[in-house]
């Protein structure tokens, strides 16, 4: 490969995979003979206009190959059954079977639909995930998850499937709308507090040239923030434990989405909020300092994502958390940060001490 600087890291999950970072689009096709079966048919998954910007770019690679291209429009609505099912009439009128190899090139939605997708064709069809979103990049393509929606619920179909190989080319973030890289930024700065002190160290004194977009900057950053994913996803591929931490900032963050009827906020900036909701209960139990929370809502103000929610409603907001998947028994699943860099998975928090960290992010 020539791309001047590029990196392999492994998932060493149940089956293990490479995920290439900072490699070109122009350089998959080339790539595809490494795969232990032979490829021939190409199915690329993608929206309209992530491929009238990189489509040309990646299809260079691809010209010893039979490809068809299912264009979906762009939106969390597409990840539907009703989706799925035109996708798959599509894929036999192109004459796809077992043998096709699936590429999901685009954020999340595209790497969530083309992954159930490509779980479900003909009982299971190989996939790669070419992520062109921040959040995509450093979060959704790597460890498997894929799904789509359904009336009752997000993501409440899906699947594991892991993909052949991830490749991300981080040129594809030049044209991102900075709402869309806030939505990676939060997950990003997620990942630094779980896990990565350095990486949280590297946010902190780095924030003109990410919000500068600085080339050298962004390959540092992205790389980091998804070597965080690669390593928790090899320890707990199917979450039965420390995968869960990921989940930090998604209780409350998922509570204020829905309450608002996932209007007037981002997924990034509920999970902004989230975070700070979280910062605040850890501090009130004593995992974190006073300081350390504030160091933590200094970091998200530094980027423009939100750390207080005026006029919400505290109860309200408890009331959305009881519907959360991770519940268990009864019980709240809440991910807290355990200083800066470090998290854990808490079962014994109270409402008295959730209504009280939502009061302090209503209070700000
Ligand atoms: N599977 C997982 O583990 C996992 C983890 C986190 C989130 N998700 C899912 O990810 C989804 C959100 O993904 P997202 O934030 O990437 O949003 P998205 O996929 O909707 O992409 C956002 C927008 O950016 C556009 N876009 C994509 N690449 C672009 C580029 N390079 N330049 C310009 N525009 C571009 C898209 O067309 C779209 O309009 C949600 O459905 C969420 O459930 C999944």
């Amino acid at each position: 490969m020539n791309s001047p600087e590029w990196q392999k890291i492994e998932v060493l999950a149940d089956r293990k995979y490479p995920v290439y970072l900072g490699t070109s689009l122009e350089e998959l096709g080339a790539y595809l003979p490494a795969l232990p079966e032979k490829v021939e048919h190409i199915l690329i998954i993608s929206h309209q206009k992530v491929l009238d910007l990189y489509g040309g770019r990646l299809m260079k690679g691809l010209g010893d190959y039979r490809v068809n291209l299912l264009v979906v429009p762009a939106g969390e609505a597409e990840k539907s059954l009703e989706r799925l099912s035109q996708l798959t009439t599509a894929a036999l009128g192109y004459g796809a079977d077992r043998k096709t190899l699936v590429i999901a090139l685009g954020g999340g939605v595209i790497g969530d639909l083309a992954g159930f997708f490509a779980s479900v064709f003909m009982r299971g069809v190989r996939l790669i995930q070419v992520p062109t979103t921040l959040l995509a990049q450093v979060d959704s393509s790597i460890g498997g998850k894929v799904a789509v929606n359904h009336p009752a619920g997000k993501n409440i179909l899906g699947a594991f499937h892991p993909p052949q190989a991830v490749w991300t080319d981080f040129t594809t973030l030049e044209s991102l709308p900075w709402l869309e890289v806030e939505n990676g930024l939060a997950e990003s700065i997620k990942h630094a507090l779980i896990a990565d002190p350095g990486l949280f160290n590297f946010f902190e004194t780095q924030v003109d040239s990410i919000k500068q977009r600085d080339p050298l900057i962004w390959r540092t950053m992205v790389t980091r923030s998804s070597s965080v994913k690669v390593k928790i996803v090899s320890q707990d591929e199917r979450e039965q434990g420390i995968r869960g931490l990921l989940n930090l900032g998604h209780s409350f963050g998922h509570a204020l989405e829905t309450e608002m009827n996932y209007r007037g906020v981002t997924h990034g900036q509920g999970v902004s909020i989230g975070i700070v909701a979280a910062a605040h209960l850890a501090g009130a139990k004593g995992f974190i300092s006073l300081a350390e929370v504030e160091r933590i809502k200094q970091l998200l103000r530094n980027y423009g994502l939100p750390i207080a929610i005026p006029g919400q409603n505290p109860q309200a907001l408890l009331q959305r958390m009881q519907a959360d998947k991770k519940n268990q028994g009864g019980r709240k699943i809440l991910i807290l940060p355990q200083g800066i860099g470090n998290a854990v998975i808490s079962q014994d928090c109270t409402d008295n001490e959730i209504l009280a960290a939502w009061q302090q992010v209503i209070s700000g």
